[in-house]
């Protein structure tokens, strides 16, 4: 098909700061961008991919400062060394775009100038909190408090008042728009609990106008018309979504071709720039909105999320450099659903290695080509009707078959780790049907020669489609397969060739090459790549176990205690009174890792600031994000009490009613987050 008649995608990454080098973190949000192109393009779309670095701002003019060097110098190395580690993960954008290209800066000026003069920016004077880290404002009240300090409500750094003159945007006048654009629009937002989020946190308590030029620091493009202000980062960096295709120039066909985005992929802490800003600023300019922004978890290590300035991170390179970029790739996508946070530790990605590429898949292909040789001289034999055993033959064919739609269907939703568990349950069955079949068994008996053919070439059908389907998420790993399969018609390599099963050709020669992924030894492994922070892991684990055994002990002390309780016959109205209950909102609601029972809550109580509650009711949430957006009631001035490492600060009453299903205590509507409940 022409490029032109095909379908259109177009993806994007987050623009990185360039601020330190790109971390696992930032490798697992390009990875996935890669990997969806890689999928769109097999399945016949033509799809752009773009990613970059978001250059200017505040926190980069002090990193220069820091290390002597001019910003550019700084993040010329740093841009540098990123786009070495794309290459080495074997990413493949379309585009790279810098903000500090003419082409970005120039159209951003342009931006800017039409929202003024088409009076969504108007000027005054600011006085507010802003958090470097995050490039964010913030109102005093929005600020948490953290050991007696106000802080950042995302990151909880310190913030520093700012008063200056600044422009600002209206945003308040797009905010019922907005709210009936993404209740109209239930995929644009994902996954939906982020849209109740940003509905029920930002948009309906009142969207304020957003600050959006800076004069204390230079480091940024220059509003034209006033040149002492720079523009906010986040009105920059949003806009490169649009000025890589040429928004703006007289040479935009790539934005009539490919806008609106098909999906930004975006961190859980970027939505609300993505889903509030980014959707006014557009429409401000008359262009459509990005068909989905879609919030991934964190990757984090040790339970934090991995980061340059808190300096816990874990690169790439090592990893690569020990076992192939392929095998990382796979781990990054297969390991949490995409959405949900995971942690990242070697152990896990060595157990998966074994498991899934050594084992599962890599024995299938050895076993498959050393069993062609064996009884075949490797020559793929042809199948025969009268030597089929339809009971085996027939579930594997069609499960096979099948396959192309499943992993198609997890990916159209973004679910990488279901499409690749999709992929991993035919290799399991393939292994069944070595175990079932008994090939060595077969291969005694010279009459049974043509049941074996047919098992053998099954078999290798069968690879050749996991070869086709894996290629999005582990490029090189589908032509070392083809290699010992003998497959070179590049037609058997495509996603149209698997729209027959039963396409591999009978006289191919197969060719035992070196073993995809050779088995590792686990320990040995631990101790190559990072023998301290291993033994640190260990402890921690430890730690954990016993903090874990603790707070079951407790709980079970707990329940006992509600199961019999002891209440006085009457208390004084005072001591009743003791107890601070408030209203709370539900801003994030997850599985505590390692409990079976504990729930972490990060709940807003209104001008009173946010705060972590730890409650035992995993039994009842097995999907708990539900509870993003719902009020509930809490005592809020009890101790603070540890539990697997966290600290608790109040705890969320609830009752169970007659079918054993968890009531949260709640208030009518209209209630205030933060109301006193007494
Ligand atoms: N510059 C802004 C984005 C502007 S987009 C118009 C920014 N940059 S960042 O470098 O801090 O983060 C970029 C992306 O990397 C975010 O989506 C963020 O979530 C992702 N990650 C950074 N650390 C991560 C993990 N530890 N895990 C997963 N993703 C992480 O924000």
């Amino acid at each position: 098909m022409c490029q032109d008649c095909k379908k259109k995608f177009y993806i994007t990454t987050p623009i990185y700061y360039p601020s330190g080098n790109m971390h696992i973190g930032h490798t697992y949000t390009t990875v996935a961008a890669d990997t969806m192109t890689r999928f769109k393009r097999l399945t016949g779309y033509d799809a752009y991919f773009l990613t970059g670095t978001d250059e200017h701002g505040q926190k980069i003019e002090m990193k220069a400062a820091e290390a002597g060097v001019t910003h550019k110098e700084y993040v010329d190395k740093i841009v540098a060394n990123t786009k070495d580690l794309w290459k080495l993960m074997n990413i493949q954008y379309d585009d790279f775009i810098r903000t500090t290209d003419e082409r970005h800066e120039k159209i951003v000026q342009k931006i800017f100038r039409q929202f003024y003069e088409q009076g969504d920016i108007y000027k005054a004077s600011y006085e507010g909190q802003y958090c470097t880290p995050c490039e964010s404002f913030w109102t005093a009240s929005q600020l948490v408090e953290k050991d007696g300090v106000k802080v950042c409500p995302d990151c909880g750094r310190p913030t520093e008042l700012v008063t200056e003159e600044s422009y600002f945007f209206r945003m308040s006048k797009y905010q019922d728009w907005l709210i009936e654009y993404i209740e109209s629009h239930p995929d644009f937002i994902q996954p939906a609990s982020r849209a109740n989020e940003m509905i029920n946190n930002f948009l309906k308590p009142g969207l304020q106008d957003l600050c959006v030029s800076r004069t204390s620091f230079k480091w940024g493009v220059p509003v034209d018309f006033d040149p002492k202000h720079v523009v906010y980062v986040w009105i920059d960096a949003l806009t490169n979504y649009i000025t890589a295709l040429g928004y703006g120039t007289e040479n935009d066909e790539l934005m009539k071709k490919y806008w609106p985005a098909n999906v930004h992929l975006v961190g859980k802490e970027i939505v609300r720039f993505h889903t509030i800003y980014w959707p006014i600023m557009l429409h401000a300019l008359g262009l459509e909105l990005p068909k989905q922004v879609f919030a991934h978890g964190w990757l984090l290590f040790g339970n934090d999320k991995m980061s340059k300035s808190k300096g816990n991170v874990q690169y790439a390179q090592p990893i690569v450099d020990r076992y192939g970029c392929d095998a990382l790739r796979y781990y990054l996508m297969r390991e949490m659903p995409f959405g949900s946070d995971g942690n990242y530790t070697n152990e896990a990605f060595l157990t998966r290695m074994n498991a899934d590429l050594a084992n599962d898949l890599g024995n299938l292909v050895s076993r498959t080509v050393a069993m062609m040789e064996k009884y075949f001289d490797g020559i793929v034999p042809a199948w025969k009707n009268d030597a089929a055993d339809e009971a085996l033959d027939t579930p594997l064919r069609e499960h096979c078959a099948a396959l192309p739609s499943l992993v198609e269907e997890q990916m159209d939703k973004l679910q990488y780790s279901q499409a690749l568990a999709e992929i991993w349950k035919v290799i399991g069955e393939c292994n069944k049907y070595i175990d079932l079949t008994q090939p060595w068994i077969l291969g005694k008996d010279p009459e049974k020669k043509d049941r074996l053919g047919n098992v053998l070439l099954m078999l290798a059908e069968c690879i050749r489609y996991v070869a086709v389907l894996i290629y999005p998420f582990m490029p090189t790993t589908p032509e070392r397969i083809f290699q010992q399969l003998g497959v070179t018609d590049e037609t058997l390599k495509t996603w149209e060739s698997l729209k027959c099963f039963g396409s591999l050709p009978d006289g191919i020669k197969v060719c035992k090459g070196e073993a995809l992924f050779p088995r590792i030894d686990i320990k040995k492994e631990l101790e190559v790549l990072s023998p301290a922070a291993d033994k640190a892991d260990k402890k921690e684990e430890k730690q954990q176990k016993k903090e874990e055994k603790k707070a079951d002990k407790q709980e079970k002390k707990q329940e006992k205690k509600h199961e019999e309780p002891e209440y006085p016959a009457e208390i004084n109205i005072d001591t009743f009174f003791q107890s601070k209950i408030q209203v709370g909102r539900v801003l994030e609601c997850t599985n505590v890792p390692k409990s079976k029972k504990l729930l972490q809550f990060r709940l807003s109580f209104g001008k009173d600031g946010e705060r972590t509650i730890l409650s035992g009711i995993a039994q009842y949430y097995p999907n708990p994000e539900e509870l993003v957006g719902r009020q509930i009631v809490a005592i809020t001035n009890l101790k603070p009490r540890l539990m697997m490492g966290i600290e608790s600060h109040g705890m969320i009453l609830s009752a169970v009613d007659g079918n054993d299903n968890l009531r949260l205590v709640s208030v009518g509507e209209g209630v205030e987050d933060g109301a006193i409940v007494g």
